[in-house]
């Protein structure tokens, strides 16, 4: 497939729906080869990219076992060739209460949030140095700048993902590899739509853009942070929320 990203091979995280699917679907629009890494059935996406087409395909794999995500990198770099692209998208955002949270409810967000960011950069970013190219984009949020009670362990989690792109973007820049983050608002998909008190229009009246964000709204900015156009840029934070927080 012809495109800015054409004989790319992305990874994609937690693209069996939600914003995932809409990266997925953009960078294979953009001419990578893509691999879903999700714990759900992405075979919907991969159907969809394949019918418009693209190439991808889809890894079951548990984010928070390093084992399975070694085994997810050896599986693409076997049937799509070495990672250059890492968009770690899959997060869990629950709402809870400081003194209602458990350790183990604390452990389960940062497992995910902030722990498999280093498993799968553990994994791919070897092949993207010895490449001597690599663009790794973590999803984030604007919560960390916007904090609304019940979110502790959720907030840090992502501070926690910003800190460390900042750090390996400063170890990796010599070998041509930028590292990211990219900030959504609040944005509706089928898990904030199942969420019992998601104020969509409330947050939208804050916004300077006064509608609710959705998935295709955060598809640019990652095409533009995975591209040749962004190769100076790095350990940035893109929010991409409508304007909601503004710095
Ligand atoms: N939706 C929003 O309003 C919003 C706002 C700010 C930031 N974000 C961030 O954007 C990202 C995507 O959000 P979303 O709303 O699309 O989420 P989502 O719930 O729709 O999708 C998350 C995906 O991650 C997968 N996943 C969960 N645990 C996993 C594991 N252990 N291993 C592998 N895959 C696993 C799920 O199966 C799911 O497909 C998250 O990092 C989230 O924190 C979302």
């Amino acid at each position: 497939m012809s495109g800015r990203l054409a004989g790319r091979t992305a990874v994609v995280t937690g693209a069996a729906g939600g914003i995932g699917q809409a990266f997925a679907r953009r960078l294979a629009d953009e001419g990578a080869a893509v691999a879903i890494l999700d714990l759900a059935d992405a075979a919907d996406v991969v159907h969809g990219i394949e019918e418009a087409g693209g190439k991808a395909i889809a890894l079951t794999c548990d984010l928070t076992d390093p084992t399975a995500v070694g085994a997810a990198r050896d599986e693409v770099t076997e049937r799509l060739g070495t990672a250059q692209i890492l968009v770690n998208n899959a997060g869990v955002y629950p709402h809870q209460a400081f003194d209602s949270l458990t350790f183990e409810d604390w452990r389960r967000v940062f497992s995910l949030n902030t722990d498999a960011l280093f498993h799968t950069c553990q994994a791919f970013l070897p092949g993207m140095r010895a490449g001597g190219w690599g663009r790794i984009v973590n999803v984030t949020s604007n919560s960390v700048a916007l904090v609304v009670p019940g979110v502790t362990h959720y907030v840090a989690s992502k501070m926690a993902a910003i800190g460390f792109t900042r750090a390996l973007a400063t170890e990796v820049a010599g070998d041509g590899v930028t590292v990211n983050a990219l900030a959504p608002g609040l944005v509706r998909t089928a898990t904030t739509e199942a969420g019992p008190d998601t104020a969509f229009q409330a947050v939208a009246d804050m916004q300077a853009i006064k509608r609710t964000e959705v998935p295709e709204d955060l598809t640019g900015a990652l095409t533009f942070l995975v591209s040749d156009d962004a190769a100076f840029i790095t350990a940035q934070t893109l929010t991409a929320d409508g304007g909601l927080v503004r710095s």
